[in-house]
């Protein structure tokens, strides 16, 4: 499929998951993709063989982000770095709190701040943000993160709404269990992860991720995708909690 008239592409939080599965689609679909994240070599691995050009930076450093948006128009822009860490609110640090807030909230706003200018300048162009299923449906011991990701539900939805009269189109994506290294971080271990979230689940994989985005950006230009909701098959959200008075504290 091609992808309109699209060359350039930004993918912040490359390096793995999500992230390198839409790099390398976005670059197989011919574009040349700038590709963000912390870890040097995974992004040298992923620029192997494919038109990415690897920026090893935290997403959250507002002026290496600037310097890098200074010198390139792209035209898809991915916003999907993003982090999360499994516990109870009050279990959780203040600097857990500012820390996911800087780079699932923060760093989204600004960088959308700064691409903006140009992709309304030329009038043409595709926002993809990655939020989640959390970010709209309640996900206990994960208030921190869904509070983020529903930051970025209704960021998506005012930002189409703001853009409606130009041809930048904005998509969201909100995944449901992916596998990726995000659980093993979340948990601070991998194999607890693997262990208590995949074995014995059919989960999704990156592709099937990187796959709606491409679907959404190779649509033709007078569809928007505005969001779309992606869920293992055997994952299902909503239901009813209710303890039982002997179990209250
Ligand atoms: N996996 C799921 O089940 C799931 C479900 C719903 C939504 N999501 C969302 O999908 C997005 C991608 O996550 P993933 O599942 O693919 O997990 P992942 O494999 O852990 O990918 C996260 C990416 O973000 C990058 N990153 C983290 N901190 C960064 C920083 N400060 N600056 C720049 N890059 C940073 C990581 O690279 P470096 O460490 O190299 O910087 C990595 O490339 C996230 O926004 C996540 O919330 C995931």
């Amino acid at each position: 499929m091609a992808l309109n008239d699209y060359r350039v592409a930004l993918v912040t939080g490359a390096s793995s998951g999500i992230g390198a599965a839409a790099t390398t689609a976005l670059a197989e679909h011919g574009l040349t993709v700038h590709a963000l994240a912390r870890r040097a070599d995974r992004l040298a691995a992923l620029a192997e063989g494919h038109s990415v050009v690897p920026h090893a930076l935290d997403a959250t450093d507002d002026s290496a982000v600037a310097a890098l948006l200074a010198g390139i128009e792209p035209d898809v822009v991915v916003l999907n770095a993003g982090t999360s860490k499994a516990g109870a609110l009050h279990e959780l640090s203040a600097a857990d709190v500012d820390g996911q807030l800087a780079l699932n909230v923060g760093a989204v706003l600004k960088t959308l701040q700064r691409v903006l200018p140009g992709l309304i300048a030329r009038n043409r162009g595709h926002i993809v943000l990655i939020g989640s299923v959390a970010g709209v449906y309640p996900l206990a011991h994960s208030t921190l993160y869904a509070a983020t990701k529903a930051a970025i539900h209704t960021a998506a939805l005012s930002l189409r709404a703001e853009l409606a009269k130009t041809r930048i189109r904005v998509t969201e994506i909100l995944p449901g269990r992916v596998r990726t290294e995000i659980h093993g971080r979340s948990l601070g271990d991998p194999e607890e992860a693997r262990r208590r979230l995949f074995d014995g689940f059919e989960t999704l994989e990156p592709e099937d991720i990187a796959e709606a985005i491409v679907y959404a950006v190779g649509a033709p230009q007078r569809v928007n995708v505005g969001v779309i909701e992606i869920s293992p098959t055997h994952q299902a959200y909503g239901g009813n909690i209710f303890a039982p008075s002997a179990s209250q504290p």
